[in-house]
């Protein structure tokens, strides 16, 4: 198992939507284990693959960050079926470390995906694990929560990270 070197906003890798996986091979469930690893590392309760340079479609969610064996969930070509309500709520990414804003997302939503055995499963995630959910397919599909600020907001933060970036700590 290792820790992986998680991606930055600014990187393309963040921005392109990724592909279904195909094949549940050794190599999937190596990244995996290493995706779990980074998320807990880091720490942070989700982590999408393409946030360690992965273009695939591929998740991993555990709100207990590793505290409580069955609260961690891998996600292998998620989609929403359905949402239900809205909360208004600060968010954060690993992607944007030291930056969070408040988005609005659904109450509830219920996921189909496949799990790391290629099993179809499908859930609904209510309060933080359906945001979690959001935020993560979000990443899979190229967004950051960043792109739901709008006007002075979103250019205050994105000129805060590009400050980062020419000073070299970003
Ligand atoms: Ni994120």
């Amino acid at each position: 198992m290792a820790i992986l070197n998680i991606r930055k906003f600014g990187d393309e890798v963040l921005r392109r939507r990724t592909d279904e996986v195909e094949t549940f091979d050794d190599e999937l469930q190596r990244l995996i284990d290493d995706m779990v690893d980074t998320m807990y590392a880091a720490p942070g309760v989700g982590l999408a693959a393409n946030q360690v340079g992965v273009s695939k479609r591929l998740m991993v969610i555990d709100l207990s960050v590793g505290k409580r064996p069955d609260e961690l969930h891998v996600f292998v070509n998620p989609e929403i079926l359905e949402s239900e309500g809205s909360v208004t709520e600060e968010e954060g990414c690993l992607s944007i470390p030291d930056f969070v804003e408040i988005v609005t997302r659904p109450e509830r939503v219920k996921v189909r995906y496949k799990d790391r055995q290629a099993v179809d499963r499908e859930m609904w995630g209510e309060g933080l694990m359906a945001r979690a959910l959001c935020h993560e397919i979000d990443h899979l599909d190229g967004m950051l929560f960043i792109d739901y600020l709008r006007g002075l907001k979103k250019e205050r933060i994105v000129k805060k990270i590009q400050k980062l970036f020419r000073s070299g700590a970003w």
